[in-house]
């Protein structure tokens, strides 16, 4: 064999080599691809339930570890000395914050700016020139918002507890919170292709399952009863309407996907997965939740969705309505938003209502009329007589 000859036959070993090895490393790529779409280990499992009826429940530490730092709360701005007058005898168009001392107020407002528009400041809501002017709807909307914010820690204790929220809870320093919904119009199709009950579109809104693309708009914006009929379980023996069908449960499982993914958990934290509809097998936290249901139907349906034409036409969706909030706009991926971890000690002014002025050490007496008390009346009463009446019924 001369030497081209040599080369010629290792070339060709080599070649013969590398294309039988082709299908190894082909099927290697394949494997890492798909492994690359699982969580790398260790993990920890926590157990809910009494053992053996499956109610754990996984958690990676390390994505732990990131959510800790994604969900800490920012330091609270020092309280401003002395206090001053109640801000609505000081301001011209003070509705919702009057009985603050002026102080406070313009904490408030810092607080606000660096929760909501921390890069815009304060001419995200105000034009500078005129602070009374309302002709910003941005002004418009945070005033809103700040009555939403009292509603919410007042009336929903049923949910939120003593945690509470405030502006950062769903903003986090971004003037349109990360998770807000529009009702979906689906993609395109012809007319032909039949009634699909909103199947076969993968959407992030119930974790890219096949299930319907869209249960915000039928069970999260609505008082009517009928978005109340989450329930899909049948009691009796034989059919009894289309509301216990399939067709059904997969609205409803695509409701759950939503809030499994909102709050980082899956379904046995709620359920015990041995009977779905049984409240007594279930984990507290899903009374918690049927409260959250109730309570984001009525943020929707009484503060955002009054603000449509307020809105102007680039905040809204595709078919023309408002933005709206679901569990994912407080919650985050985890189970309690920011770790359960409360800044209403900071700023009782989002507690509730503000009844009363706010009488500060030195505030003279024609600033601080009467026996003001020392902390605003922020919390109504603890009893939930307004919700009594939709307790969750036990099956
Ligand atoms: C996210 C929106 C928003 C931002 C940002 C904001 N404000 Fe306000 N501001 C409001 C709202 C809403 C009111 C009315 C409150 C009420 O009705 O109780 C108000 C009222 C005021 C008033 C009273 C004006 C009057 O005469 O009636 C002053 C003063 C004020 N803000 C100062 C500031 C300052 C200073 C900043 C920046 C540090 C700021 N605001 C940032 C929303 C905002
Ligand atoms: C429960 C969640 C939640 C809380 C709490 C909340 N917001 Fe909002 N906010 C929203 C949603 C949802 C929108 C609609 C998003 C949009 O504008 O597209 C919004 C919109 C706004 C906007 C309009 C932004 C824009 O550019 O369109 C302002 C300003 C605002 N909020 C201020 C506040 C202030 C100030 C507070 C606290 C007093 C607050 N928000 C508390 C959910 C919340
Ligand atoms: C955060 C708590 C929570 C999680 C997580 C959760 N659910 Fe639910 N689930 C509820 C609540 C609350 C209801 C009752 C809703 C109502 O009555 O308005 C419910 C109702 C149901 C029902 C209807 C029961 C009946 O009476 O007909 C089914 C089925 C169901 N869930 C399945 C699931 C599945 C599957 C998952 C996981 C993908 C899941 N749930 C995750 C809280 C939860
Ligand atoms: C306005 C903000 C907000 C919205 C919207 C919201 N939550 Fe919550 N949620 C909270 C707060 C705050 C807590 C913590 C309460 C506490 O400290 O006990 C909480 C607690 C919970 C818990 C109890 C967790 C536990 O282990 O005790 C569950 C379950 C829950 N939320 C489910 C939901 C579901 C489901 C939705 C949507 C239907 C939802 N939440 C929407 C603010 C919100």
């Amino acid at each position: 064999m001369n030497g081209s000859a040599i080369r010629g036959f290792i070339n060709r070993r080599v070649i013969d080599t590398g294309s039988r090895r082709l299908p190894q490393l082909l099927a290697f790529g394949v494997i890492l691809a798909i492994l690359s779409g699982c969580e790398r280990p260790p993990t920890d499992t926590i157990q809910r339930g009494y053992r053996g009826v499956a109610q754990g429940l996984v958690y990676n530490p390390r994505i732990v570890k990131d959510q800790e730092a994604a969900n800490a709360i920012p330091v609270a701005l020092p309280q401003l000395p002395g206090g001053g007058p109640a801000a609505g005898s000081v301001f011209k168009n003070v509705q919702v914050l009057g009985n603050l001392s002026t102080g406070e107020f313009t904490r408030t407002m810092l607080a606000m700016t660096s929760w909501v528009a921390p890069k815009q400041g304060c001419a995200y809501c105000h034009n500078t020139a005129n602070m009374a002017s309302d002709e910003l709807y941005t002004k418009v909307v945070a005033r809103r918002m700040l009555q939403m914010t009292q509603h919410i820690n007042a009336d929903w204790k049923t949910h939120v507890a003593a945690t509470g929220v405030t502006c950062y809870t769903c903003h986090r320093g971004e003037p349109v919170p990360a998770n807000i919904w529009f009702t979906d119009p689906g993609p395109e199709t012809a007319d032909e292709a039949g009634n699909h009950g909103g199947q076969n579109m993968p959407s992030p809104a119930t974790g890219y399952t096949s299930l319907p693309y869209d249960p915000f708009t039928t069970f999260l914006d609505s008082s009517t009863a009928d978005a109340n009929d989450i329930r899909v379980i049948s009691n009796t023996a034989l059919p009894s309407g289309d509301r216990k069908s399939i067709k059904q449960t997969e609205w409803t499982y695509a409701l759950m996907m939503h809030m499994s993914e909102s709050l980082g958990v899956n379904c046995t934290y709620c359920h015990n997965s041995r009977s779905f509809a049984s409240w007594e097998a279930s984990a507290p936290p899903r009374v918690t939740a049927w409260y959250g249901i109730r309570m984001v139907r009525d943020l929707n349906h009484s503060y955002l969705d009054p603000l449509s034409s307020t809105f102007p036409p680039v905040r809204h969706g595709p078919l023309g309505d408002n933005p709206k909030l679901n569990c994912a706009t407080c919650h985050q991926g985890v189970y309690k938003p920011l770790f359960g971890n409360s800044m209403l000690k900071d700023y009782p002014q989002f507690a509730g209502p503000i009844a009363a002025p706010v009488a500060t050490p030195d505030a003279s007496p024609a600033s601080a009329p009467g026996n003001a008390p020392a902390t605003p009346a922020t919390t109504r009463s603890d009893d939930d007589s307004v919700m009594a009446k939709d307790k969750p019924k036990p099956s």
